[in-house]
């Protein structure tokens, strides 16, 4: 599918469906429409027996057959042009595009100057526009022996008012690389744990990057991860027949420098060990390595967009499952650092291959760790299914985070980090405790733990246990694993790269 910006020349339209938006209140004789039905030599009102309204998401298909050189019109409604913001613009887009791919078409044209013209950022638009186009028409039929028909469209023209402007093209090149790592990190969140063991997401991640030769990729094997003393990575693999690896990426285009660590938590499934989950919803335990896979796809994204910056990702990788000899509660496990740790509850068992994670990357002289898991039920407690948390060291780095987010899509919220939280991690023969015998504040909590391994390095934790899973198709989103997180990752490391120049 290829998307190209073109002059606003509605008039030259050849495409099967073009797709305009209505944001004005009056819109039967609103003069933007009466411009198109002029430009397209066709009678609207002929078409339009009823009032047509901006109410968002509302969809006027027309076929208009020979009467013009388009086949298909979509008026589609946007709101107030005062109200006009990018999540609505991911909404429109997204209904509007899946309405074409119904219809079967294979050129699409997309009138983007009714959104060029408000207070929003052009290149952030076009950004948007092309990131929705990709995310929103994703599919995951693998499985099915009768796939969902796959999309016919082939050309997305979007009208603009200055096609040729440079950053208007890099911001739609940009919003393609992007919103192919988010679909990537969906298709490693969909697959079931069958299909994808600690080992096989290594071997993902070796036929992703193989030929890539910004990106240098290293797998601690069972071995060298008892070498290094990884030893909550190789207690909770320790009940699985799949066994546990932990990848490293490192993407160093400067010298001497060092890096920004990005932690991804991996768990290929969570049963939650001997202290099992119910069964009700277990299957979905297959994506407890959202955070990983949001990890490796931004991995693939930076390549792509080569910013002066230098990354490493490490991904701990095990699957928690019950067995004779799994870890148990009450064992005591010594991580990385030498800290000895009470396990209370073999379900926490994140925050263990979090640990060594994270001493991993402090030994590697990271000047900041951003690590992302979907580690605790509680987050959906306080958040519901509308925000990963975010709890961190540096307000800086926080504040930084929560403003990148606003515009991403990926909405994330600050939940405290009060040195309190480390009494809830008391243990009686152990330095620490993995979690609370008691539920309350278990997000806190889980980030305290995390918190006890970064030493004083500076860091953010991002739960997205909340919003790992998507019910609703609307938007840039899709029924199914959310791939969330890629986009917040790779747009704070960008940032990054401008606040360093
Ligand atoms: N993977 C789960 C958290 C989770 C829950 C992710 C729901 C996605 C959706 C994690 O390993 C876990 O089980 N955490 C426990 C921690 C508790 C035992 C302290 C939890 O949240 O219940
Ligand atoms: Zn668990
Ligand atoms: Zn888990």
């Amino acid at each position: 599918m290829k998307i190209n910006l073109v002059p606003n020349q509605i008039q030259k339209t050849k495409g099967d469906c073009l797709i305009v938006f209505v944001t004005a209140t009056n819109t039967n004789d609103d003069s933007y429409l009466l411009n198109i039905s002029q430009k397209l030599n066709i009678d609207l009102n002929q078409h339009l027996p009823n009032r047509i309204t901006n109410k968002v998401e509302s969809i006027f298909s027309i076929p208009l057959l020979n009467e013009s050189n388009v086949k298909h019109l979509l008026i589609v409604g946007s709101g107030k042009p005062e109200t006009l913001s990018y999540d609505i613009i991911r909404k429109v887009i997204g209904k509007s595009i899946r309405k074409a791919r119904a219809l079967n078409y294979e050129s699409v044209t997309i009138d983007s100057c009714p959104f060029e013209q408000s207070k929003l950022k052009k290149e952030k638009i076009l950004q948007i526009i092309s990131e929705t186009l990709i995310m929103g028409q994703y599919q995951f039929s693998y499985f099915k022996s009768t796939k969902e028909p796959l999309s016919n469209i082939e050309n997305i023209n979007i009208l603009s008012s200055s096609p040729s402007n440079k950053s208007f093209q890099a911001a739609l090149s940009k919003g393609c690389i992007i919103a192919t790592a988010v679909n990537e990190a969906r298709n490693l969140a969909n697959t079931p744990a069958n299909e994808l063991t600690p080992k096989q997401v290594t071997e993902y991640a070796k036929d992703m990057f193989q030929k890539d030769k910004l990106i240098d990729l290293s797998i601690i094997t069972p071995n060298k991860a008892h070498q290094l003393g990884m030893n909550g990575l190789l207690n909770v693999g320790k009940g699985s027949e799949n066994k546990p690896y932990c990848l490293v990426l490192k993407y160093m285009p400067i010298k001497k420098k060092d890096p920004i660590a990005i932690i991804g938590k991996g768990v290929t499934f969570d049963s939650g060990g001997i202290s099992i989950k119910p069964s009700r919803g277990m299957n979905s335990m297959k994506a407890d390595m959202t955070g990983a896979a949001a990890v490796i796809s931004s991995m693939f994204a930076i390549s792509e967009l080569k910013p002066s910056l230098n990354i490493m990702a490490i991904v701990p990788l095990a699957e928690n499952m019950p067995a004779g000899n799994a870890l148990k509660p009450g064992d005591v496990i010594t991580a990385m650092n030498g800290k000895s740790i009470e396990v209370i509850n073999t379900d926490a068992e994140g925050r263990l291959i979090l640990a060594d994670a994270i001493c991993y990357a402090v030994k590697e002289n990271a000047k900041l760790i951003i690590d992302i898991a979907t580690l605790t039920g509680a987050s959906l407690v306080a958040l519901g299914e509308l925000a990963a948390a975010v709890i961190g060291n540096n307000d800086d780095e926080i504040n930084q985070l929560i403003k990148i987010s606003q515009e991403t899509g990926d909405r994330v919220w600050q939940l405290p980090n009060y040195d309190e939280f480390k009494d809830y991690l008391k243990s009686d023969v152990a330095d620490i405790a993995n979690c609370s015998e008691g539920r309350y504040g278990g997000t806190c909590t889980a980030a305290k733990f995390l918190e006890q391994f970064v030493d004083k390095t500076d860091w953010l934790h991002i739960d997205i246990a909340s919003v790992m899973k998507t019910k609703k198709t609307q938007g840039d989103q899709v029924t199914g694993m959310s791939g969330s997180g890629v986009r917040n990752i790779v747009e704070f490391l960008l940032a990054k790269e401008k606040s360093h120049k």
